[in-house]
């Protein structure tokens, strides 16, 4: 019945090691031997004549941009090279004017590392994080209604475009509506939005961020920054670069000094890969791969796969027995890379606990079948 989607399984597109069962490609993505070859060149390059290898790189990165910014199908004038989503909310926190007394309005789905940015902003400027509470199983509609609810006196607006933990997708395009209505800038966090959804920067925030090294597999410290129009004078990269006094936004940031620019001009090889592998035809089979893996080993484990309003395309939360006990950190995440070789997550929300499953093109049923004979003993 599922003979096809073993079919189109490529592991031989990657290196990972075949006796670990790789489920969890949403947190650091993986990629593919190809990339891998020509960042391997590159560095050869860069230590046969390092001289010659600096000389040439600015050249190499206006093509790796352009070819980014087409990728998204965004303005190539407002894209920007950063290492991370991280970094790129960071920018956007530096560049937005947070005035003293206002609110950084988020929502309780934020990255950890995206609210510790908000808090150490609201700190600096004397304002105040502000957080508006999403239930999983909120439809669109009462999504922006709960954060319209949150917006007086806010300064800027974070949202996820697709959240870590929840797996849910927000509206976008709704949430920049409603926060430019009333005047509030918007930040979208897309660090997973880039091959999980088309032209994820086209709803025109005030500031967009998203990795490359997630999804679309290209290597780590791969991630764009779309600003819009008005913002694009004031934003600044997080090293003062040599391009300082340049009025394009984007080379601003691209000679960051001595640094390792490699991941940054192989990152399109990656996006030549996801083309070959059919990339429009083969992410709705992943949708199906991740429901119907979900699905067995909600099965396996008595439980069920959470109900979210608007999963994204390839991953899915199947909820853990609430005997489960996830308070020893990655004590478990651990014992499961050790006793069953696989690489999964554990994410909690609202006392609820969940395994957050991925798929992409190197994954078969068969992995997570796999996983399914051997978790529900070592969680008993
Ligand atoms: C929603 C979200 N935001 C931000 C990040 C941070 O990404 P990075 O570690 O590449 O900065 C992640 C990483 O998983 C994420 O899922």
């Amino acid at each position: 019945m599922y003979r096809w989607l073993v079919l189109s399984s490529r592991p031989d597109l990657w290196t990972l090691d075949p006796d670990v069962l790789h489920l969890n490609h949403g947190s650091y993505g993986a990629v593919p031997r190809r990339t891998q070859e020509v960042m391997a060149g590159l560095r050869a390059e860069m230590d046969a004549n390092p001289m010659v290898w600096f000389r040439t790189v600015a050249g190499r990165l206006t093509a790796s941009r352009l070819a980014l910014a087409a990728y998204l199908e965004t303005d190539p004038d407002g894209f920007a090279l950063v290492p991370n989503a991280s970094a790129g909310v960071t920018v956007a926190l530096q560049t937005l004017p947070i005035p003293a007394g206002s609110r950084i309005v988020l929502t309780d789905h934020a990255y950890g590392a995206v609210r510790y940015a908000a808090e150490r902003f609201a700190k600096a400027r004397g304002a105040e994080v502000v957080i508006a509470e999403i239930p999983i199983e909120a439809d669109d509609e009462t999504v922006v209604a709960l954060i319209a609810d949150r917006l007086a006196g806010a300064s800027v607006l974070i949202v996820d475009q697709i959240t870590s933990g929840t797996a849910k997708v927000f509206p976008i395009d709704a949430l920049v509506a409603t926060a430019h209505d009333r005047g509030v800038p918007i930040v979208v966090d897309g660090a997973h939005a880039p091959a999980l959804i088309d032209a994820p920067a086209s709803a025109g925030a005030d500031f967009w961020t998203g990795n490359f090294h997630k999804w679309p597999a290209a290597p780590r410290a791969t991630a764009g920054l779309v600003v819009a129009e008005p913002w694009r004078t004031a934003s600044m990269p997080l090293i003062v670069s040599w391009s300082e006094y340049d009025e394009r936004m984007p080379e601003r940031f691209d000679m960051l000094g001595t640094y390792d620019y490699v991941p940054w001009i192989a990152a399109p090889e990656s996006l030549r890969v996801l083309a070959e592998l059919d990339w429009p035809t083969r992410r709705p089979q992943l949708t199906t791969l991740v429901e119907e893996g979900a699905k067995v080993l909600a099965k396996a484990l008595g439980t069920g796969v959470a109900e979210v309003a608007h999963p994204p395309a390839t991953m899915r939360l199947v909820e853990l027995p609430s005997s489960v006990d996830l308070s020893g950190g990655d004590a478990l995440k651990l014992r499961v890379s050790r006793e069953l070789k696989a690489e999964i997550t554990f994410t909690g929300f609202d006392e609820r606990k969940f395994i957050r499953l991925s798929a992409h093109a190197y994954n078969s049923l068969a992995d997570y079948e796999k996983l399914s004979a051997g978790l529900p003993k070592l969680l008993a």
